[in-house]
């Protein structure tokens, strides 16, 4: 069976086309390579044995993006990663993130109707719930004002799904991520940040290597245990299989309404802090950090409630801080022997 991965040269995505071949789904993968290298396709094709087929191009392009959806029309699922997603970034180029962003939604949208494909998965991101009022939150949270153009993509990007989803006989399933981190554990995939890191996990790795001088924990009064915020850290590989466990419920028929959102975090919140030590347990580098001001849009704590997920995907994660770290640590070190 055939499933479409948009954006799949990028860091999740990429994770997630390796769980789809290891469980013998073909993969056709659509990428711009805006912000990812065409090299990943080697190294998905050396973790599995398998190479994807890949199709260079940009879903902006409505008229290419159809003709590449003609020529898979027997693919049966479609997995959309494809965005950009620097939130600074976005808050500085605000049209080329709702262009970007919803433009290529709506072409492939489009194109999945016109060639009457039926089962869509969607990248959400926490970032909709914005500092939840009760935490953990659940799906049914209400909604806040997003914090910046780019989560407000996300935002309008469900709705445009959920009308779509209304008007026609597509189903979709919406998946809303905590904080993914690490990479695959043979250090041949993960996390390509261009410039400078805006992600905490990233930046920790950088320092500790030497790329950067230290790290700038943002805020120390937080109304948190050790003042610095809390997040819901997921492994990517982890949030891979959800996407993987996602498709096969609607393949399968098991969707309980045309259009189902997830949580896809691990329920547990750490502190910068915390996560700061178990980086350096596992790697046994000392990291050089100091305190700054807290980053403008940055909220205080979140985590997941992630018993819908567990109970209605059957899917849990089940890697934890320190593997998260390591595999993050691994991956770092390989890219500076690969660049050495
Ligand atoms: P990424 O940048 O590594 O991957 C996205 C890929 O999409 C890139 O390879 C890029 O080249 C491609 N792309 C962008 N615009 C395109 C276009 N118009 N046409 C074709 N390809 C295009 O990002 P990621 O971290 O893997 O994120 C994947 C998805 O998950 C995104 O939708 C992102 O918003 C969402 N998400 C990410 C996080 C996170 O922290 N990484 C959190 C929540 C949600
Ligand atoms: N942080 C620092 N120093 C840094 C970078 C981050 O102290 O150099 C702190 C942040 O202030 C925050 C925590 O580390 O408290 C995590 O920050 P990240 O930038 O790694 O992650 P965010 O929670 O800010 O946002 C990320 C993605 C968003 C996504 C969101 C939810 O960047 O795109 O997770 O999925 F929407």
């Amino acid at each position: 069976m055939k499933i479409l991965v948009t954006g799949g040269t990028g860091y999740i995505g990429s994770h997630t086309v390796v769980e789809l071949q290891n469980e013998g789904y073909e993969v056709v993968i659509i990428d711009n390579l805006s912000n990812s290298d065409r090299t990943v396709v080697d190294s998905i094709a050396e973790i599995t044995n398998h190479v994807p087929v890949f199709e260079e191009l940009d879903l902006v392009d409505r008229a290419a993006t159809f003709a590449c959806i003609e020529k898979h029309k027997d693919i049966v699922g479609v997995i959309h990663f494809a965005a950009l997603k620097a939130v600074g970034e976005s808050v500085e180029k605000p049209l080329l993130y709702y262009y970007n962003n919803l433009t290529s939604l709506i072409n492939l949208l489009l194109a999945m109707q016109k060639f009457d494909l039926q089962n869509f998965v969607f990248s959400s991101s926490c970032t909709v719930y914005g500092q939840p009022d009760q935490l953990p939150v659940g799906e049914q949270a209400p909604l806040k004002k997003a914090e910046s153009p780019y989560g407000n993509t996300k935002k309008i990007s469900e709705d445009i799904i959920r009308d779509s989803v209304d008007a026609g006989s597509m189903n979709a399933i919406s998946l809303r991520y905590f904080n993914p981190i690490g990479a695959h554990d043979t250090a041949l995939i993960g996390e390509l940040p261009l410039g400078v890191p805006n992600n905490l996990v990233p930046y920790i790795t950088q320092t500790a290597i030497g790329k950067r001088d230290h790290l700038k924990i943002f805020g120390k009064d937080y109304s948190t245990h050790d003042g610095t915020a809390i997040r819901d850290y997921i492994h990517v590989v982890d949030l891979a299989r959800a996407h993987v466990v996602a498709v096969k419920r609607m393949l399968q028929g098991n969707s309980k309404i045309p259009f189902e959102i997830f949580n896809l975090g691990t329920g547990n919140g750490f502190t910068v802090l915390e996560v700061i030590k178990a980086f350096e347990k596992v790697s046994g580098e000392k990291l050089n950090y100091q305190f700054t001001g807290r980053r403008k849009g940055d909220i205080e704590k979140v985590w997941a409630d992630t018993s819908f997920a567990n109970q209605e995907l059957g899917w849990k994660a089940a890697l934890g801080l320190e593997e998260m770290m390591l595999s993050a640590w691994n991956w770092e070190l390989a890219l500076s022997n690969r660049f050495t």
